[in-house]
């Protein structure tokens, strides 16, 4: 009898099988379920309004890449695996962010919410050729808060720098007055019944590829060319 028939068939026998195992172990990802339907997260990435190159030149695609692709989206992922399976995982953002605010047990949860939602408002709050003037009604509230626009830009610049460590300056609605105001880390408008209306993250991952330490040249280039005043107007109350 010739050996090497013998073996080579051997071979067949013992591969093709642990083959066919490798396949089906590939098809199902490695301590998960195969999806039937219920694998869909509670809360996705929302899609960025602009591309990510569209800031350029004040915002590389270099930092918007970073930024939202990584930040904001392990903000979303870190939400997932701290809501799955709870009932929380079915109420809107904003609901969870009031729900969890100023709750030391639930610190993370709140975070977590109030980055996506900051996130998700700061893209929106700039375009592509922003900046300028407000105008219509948002421009006179403006100048009644704040005696001028070039007044506003001083004082949100100076809550833009005085901002100690990481956060964010905002533009809100408090009842009838428009308000300057600064966060700290994850801290949001919505937690103090204000109503958002134009937010500048000052977190170092906001401008530091582009910018370094020169965190008032990012907010100086924020309001001259990146600031969506149209999108500001719209949320006023
Ligand atoms: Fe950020």
């Amino acid at each position: 009898m010739n050996p090497y028939f013998n073996e080579g068939w051997l071979a067949i026998l013992v591969l093709v099988p642990l083959m066919g195992m490798a396949i089906t172990a590939k098809a199902q990802a490695p301590g998960k379920a195969p999806a039937a339907g219920g694998d869909t997260p509670a809360f996705l990435l929302p899609a960025l309004p602009y591309a990510q190159d569209a800031l350029e030149p004040h915002l590389s695609a270099r930092t918007l890449g970073v930024h939202y692709g990584k930040h904001h989206q392990a903000y979303v992922d870190n939400l997932n695996k701290l809501t799955a399976g709870a009932k929380m995982a079915g109420l809107p953002l904003e609901a969870i962010i009031r729900q969890t605010a100023g709750k030391s047990d639930q610190a993370g949860l709140f975070n977590n919410a109030a980055q996506v939602w900051n996130h998700t408002f700061f893209w929106k709050s700039m375009k592509p050729d922003g900046g300028g003037a407000p105008t219509g009604k948002l421009a006179e509230r403006i100048h009644a808060a704040f005696g001028s626009f070039d007044a506003f830009k001083t004082a949100f610049t100076e809550a833009a720098m005085a901002q100690f460590g990481s956060g964010w300056a905002w533009l809100v609605q408090e009842g009838d007055t428009l308000k300057i105001v600064k966060t700290s880390n994850a801290d949001t408008p919505l937690a103090h019944g204000q109503t958002a209306l134009l937010a500048c993250d000052v977190w170092e991952h906001a401008y530091y590829l582009d910018y370094q330490n020169r965190r008032k040249d990012f907010v100086q280039a924020f309001l001259d060319h990146l600031a969506n005043w149209d999108f500001a107007a719209s949320q006023v109350e």
